[in-house]
C-alpha cells in the first residue's frame, strides 16, 4: 500500500536534490590535473606515503598521520599529532581522503597544489624531520628496491629526483577518492535519504553553511576568519603566520566537511571532540539564524550521509 505521506517524501527528497545539486554538487571520480597519473606513478606514490626510511629516526611514515587502510579515514584521531622525536604538532591533522580535490591546503592556506606540497612534510621539524630535500633524495636513491618504480613511472626519465617524487607522490594523493551516500542521493537515488537525512540538508541549505562549506567538497576552497578567535589556542594566528598581515590574523581554512563524522576531533586546535559541540560553534559564525538544539542534531545526521561507507574510524 503507497500511503500519501510516500508521495509527500518523494516531493520532498526530489526539490532537495534539485537543490543539493546546485548549491552542492557531486563529487567527480578524479581530481583536476589527474590526467596524467599513470599506475605506475600511483604506485611509486604509494610506497613513498608508506616509507618510514624517509623520517629522521626511521619510525614515522605520512601513513603513520594519515591512516587510509582498513576502516581508516585518513588522519589520525589525535588533537595535535606527535612527531619523530615526540615533539608535539601544533595543529589538527586533516584527513587526506579527498584532498585532491582541494585548492587550499594546509590550515593556513600555504599551499595551493599538491605538487608544492609534497616534500614539506618530510622536512617540517614537527613531522617526519630530515635535514633538507638532499637528504630525502639520498635516502630514496640508498634504497634499491626504489628504481625499478622509478623506471616504470618514469621510463624516459627515471631520475631518482625531487621532481618524481613530487609528482608520484600527488599522483597518489589525488587517487584518495572517497565517495558517500550524500553522491548517490544527488546523482538521482531520491529513496536512500530517510526523512531525519532529509530534514539535516534542508538546515544545512538553508541556514547557510553553504556560504562557507561551498562546493561538492563542501569546503576545502577557500579562507574564513574565526569569530570568537578567545574559543581557541591563542598562540595560532593561522594565515598571519604565512602573510604577516594583519588583517590575515585568525583566518583558517574552510574544511571540507567529507567524512567529518569519522575524523574528530575538530578545528585546527583539534579542541573539540563533540560534533554537537562543533555545530553550536558554528552559530558564532555567519549563519542565517541562529540553530536549535534539534536542528543540530539533524544537521549531524545529514552530516553522516557525506562519509565514505567503506570506513568507520
Ligand atoms: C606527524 C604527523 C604527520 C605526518 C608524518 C604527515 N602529516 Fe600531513 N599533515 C599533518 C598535519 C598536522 C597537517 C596540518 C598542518 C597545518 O595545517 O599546518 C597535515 C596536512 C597535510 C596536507 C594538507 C591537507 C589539507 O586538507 O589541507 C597534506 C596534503 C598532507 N598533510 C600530506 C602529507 C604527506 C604526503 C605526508 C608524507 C610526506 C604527510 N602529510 C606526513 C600531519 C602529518
Ligand atoms: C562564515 C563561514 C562558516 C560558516 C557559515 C560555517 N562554517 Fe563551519 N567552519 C568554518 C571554519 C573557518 C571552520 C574551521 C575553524 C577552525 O578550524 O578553527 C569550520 C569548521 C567546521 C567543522 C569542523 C570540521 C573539522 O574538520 O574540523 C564543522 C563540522 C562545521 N564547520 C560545520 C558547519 C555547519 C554544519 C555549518 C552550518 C550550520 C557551518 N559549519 C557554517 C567556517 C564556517
Amino acid at each position: 500500500m503507497i500511503s500519501i505521506q510516500f508521495f509527500n517524501d518523494i516531493a520532498f527528497a526530489s526539490e532537495l536534490q534539485q537543490r543539493a545539486k546546485i548549491q552542492i554538487g557531486s563529487l567527480p571520480n578524479s581530481p583536476p590535473g589527474s590526467e596524467d597519473d599513470t599506475e605506475a606513478k600511483i604506485k611509486l606514490g604509494n610506497k613513498l606515503f608508506r616509507d618510514i626510511n624517509l623520517s629522521a629516526n626511521q619510525i614515522q611514515a605520512c601513513v603513520t598521520c594519515h591512516p587510509i587502510d582498513g576502516r581508516s579515514a585518513g588522519m589520525d584521531r589525535q588533537t595535535t599529532p606527535r612527531g619523530t622525536f615526540g615533539q608535539q604538532g601544533k595543529r589538527n591533522t586533516p584527513t587526506i581522503f579527498n584532498v585532491g580535490f582541494n585548492s587550499v591546503l594546509f590550515w593556513d592556506g600555504r599551499r595551493n597544489s599538491l605538487y608544492d606540497q609534497a616534500i614539506d612534510p618530510f622536512i617540517n621539524p614537527l613531522e617526519m624531520s630530515l635535514s633538507s630535500e638532499s637528504e630525502l633524495i639520498q635516502k630514496i636513491q640508498n634504497d634499491p628496491s626504489y628504481s625499478h618504480y622509478f623506471v616504470s613511472a618514469y621510463p624516459e626519465n627515471p631520475n631518482i629526483n625531487i621532481h618524481n617524487v613530487r609528482l608520484s607522490l600527488s599522483a597518489f594523493e589525488r587517487s584518495l577518492v572517497s565517495k558517500s551516500k550524500f553522491d548517490d542521493f544527488v546523482m538521482g537515488n531520491l529513496l536512500i535519504f530517510n526523512r531525519q537525512e532529509l530534514e539535516g540538508l534542508n538546515i544545512f541549505l538553508e541556514v547557510g553553511c553553504t556560504n562557507c562549506h561551498s562546493g561538492y567538497l563542501l569546503g576545502g576552497n577557500n579562507l574564513s576568519k574565526l569569530q570568537s578567535a578567545i574559543l581557541y589556542n591563542p598562540n595560532d594566528f593561522g594565515r598571519f603566520e604565512v602573510t604577516d598581515d594583519s588583517n590575515d590574523r585568525y583566518l583558517f581554512k574552510i574544511p571540507s566537511l567529507r567524512n567529518v563524522t569519522l575524523t574528530q576531533p575538530y578545528f585546527h586546535d583539534g579542541s573539540v571532540t563533540s560534533l554537537k559541540e562543533t555545530i553550536e560553534r558554528m552559530n558564532e559564525y555567519n549563519l542565517n539564524r541562529r540553530l536549535a538544539s534539534s536542528e543540530m542534531d539533524l544537521l549531524i545526521v545529514f552530516l553522516k550521509t557525506l562519509s565514505d561507507k567503506t570506513k568507520s574510524n
